[in-house]
């Protein structure tokens, strides 16, 4: 039931803050988190191994940053289908952590079963609890996103974050890196998304507007740095998936390195940046970009748009969030640029050509 939205993805993108605040109360417990009845301990663990495809393996990259930045835990994340034939060693201390929405992708099954007899432990964060990956695992988290119909993931990326996030958080104070306090502020700060949600999905016209044009393009680029560059990944995807249009994304950092040869006024260039730490340096990216002729779609906050300059092509202004939270908000303006892109596009937005749901076959 499309719910009266056009399409389930509109409708998935739009359930987001609901869906959110379901599943985070799903794992709180006061002040507290709550893994269920086993619990979830950090202290032994040395490094985390994660691993997944698509949207989940980019859930997995900004996951990434939070274990390490946030807990001081060595985090290698992979692709299934690469870490299965690579057989890399697995040492003890190893715990392994597996995301897929559905549970059932080939690789990412087949990746776990690899890990079985030599990691300490399996993990799994998934969103169909009877699943294979949920069943092979000796912990498996539900996502609690709901059942996912559009064959690009939305609600459930941002469910995987938040599950992932609440880890991160976890495994910090456990491991004695954050206080009992700021566990609790990196809680309530969590509590306040769903709202801040609905503000980012207010945002729809100017993204459709944006859309509508960046589709014309042969190429779009989309750039972001640390924790927005899984985000940039997540934007390209969506946007190759359901609009056909090819889009790539690359490290801010590494626009020099090369793509920098791309730019001309032909290419739009998606910049997803929150005034944080790293703000100024992907400004002087921005630059480099606006010099060539590029026309910079930026996606930032109130603080981040008066920094940027006139020059900008258009400016999504998003809430200002605490640096850990972002990823989850800007994934609302990935999602509706694509997903707008597409219906102007004309494409089956809910079943792209040549993709399926699940991928049960490598
Ligand atoms: C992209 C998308 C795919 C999946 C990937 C993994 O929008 O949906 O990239 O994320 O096929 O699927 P799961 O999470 O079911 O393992």
């Amino acid at each position: 039931d499309k719910a009266g939205y056009r399409h389930f993805m509109a409708k998935e993108i739009a359930e987001q803050p609901t869906v959110l605040a379901g599943a985070l109360s799903a794992y709180l417990d006061g002040d507290d988190i709550d893994f269920g009845e086993a619990g979830l301990d950090f202290t032994g663990t040395e490094r985390l191994t994660m691993v997944a495809c698509g949207t989940a393996y980019y859930a997995c990259l900004t996951a990434k940053y939070w274990f390490e930045r946030l807990a001081g835990l060595p985090v290698e994340v992979d692709i299934a289908s690469e870490f299965r034939y690579r057989e890399p060693p697995i040492t003890s201390g190893t715990t392994a952590l597996f995301v897929s929405q559905s549970g059932e992708t080939a690789d990412t099954l087949a990746a776990l079963r690899y890990c079985r007899d030599k990691a300490d432990r399996i993990l799994s964060v998934v969103n169909v609890d009877e699943s294979s990956i949920a069943r092979e695992s000796d912990l498996a988290l539900p996502i609690h996103a709901g059942v996912e119909v559009g064959v690009a993931s939305t609600k459930a990326f941002t469910c995987q974050l938040n599950v992932l996030l609440l880890m991160a958080i976890e495994a910090a104070f456990q491991r004695g890196r954050i206080t009992a306090k700021e566990k609790a502020q990196h809680l309530a700060d969590l509590r306040s998304l769903p709202g801040i949600f609905n503000v980012a999905l207010e945002r729809d016209e100017i993204i459709a507007d944006s859309a509508r044009d960046m589709v014309e393009a042969r190429d779009v680029l989309f750039l972001g740095r640390g924790l927005m560059y899984p985000l940039a990944l997540e934007g390209a995807l969506k946007l190759k998936e359901i609009s056909y249009v090819h889009a790539e994304a690359y490290a801010s950092g590494e626009l020099k390195h090369g793509p920098i040869a791309l730019i001309d006024a032909s290419v739009p260039v998606v910049v997803m940046a929150p005034r944080d730490s790293l703000f100024d340096k992907t400004v002087s990216n921005m630059q480099e970009v606006m010099a060539r002729g590029g026309n910079v779609l930026l996606v930032t906050d109130a603080a981040g748009a008066a920094a940027a300059g006139s020059e900008v092509w258009r400016t999504i202004i998003l809430p200002e969030v605490p640096e850990m939270l972002a990823p989850l908000l800007y994934a609302l303006p990935a999602q509706l640029l694509a997903y707008h892109g597409a219906v102007a596009k004309g494409t089956d937005v809910d079943q792209p050509r040549n993709l399926a749901k699940s991928v049960t076959v490598e």
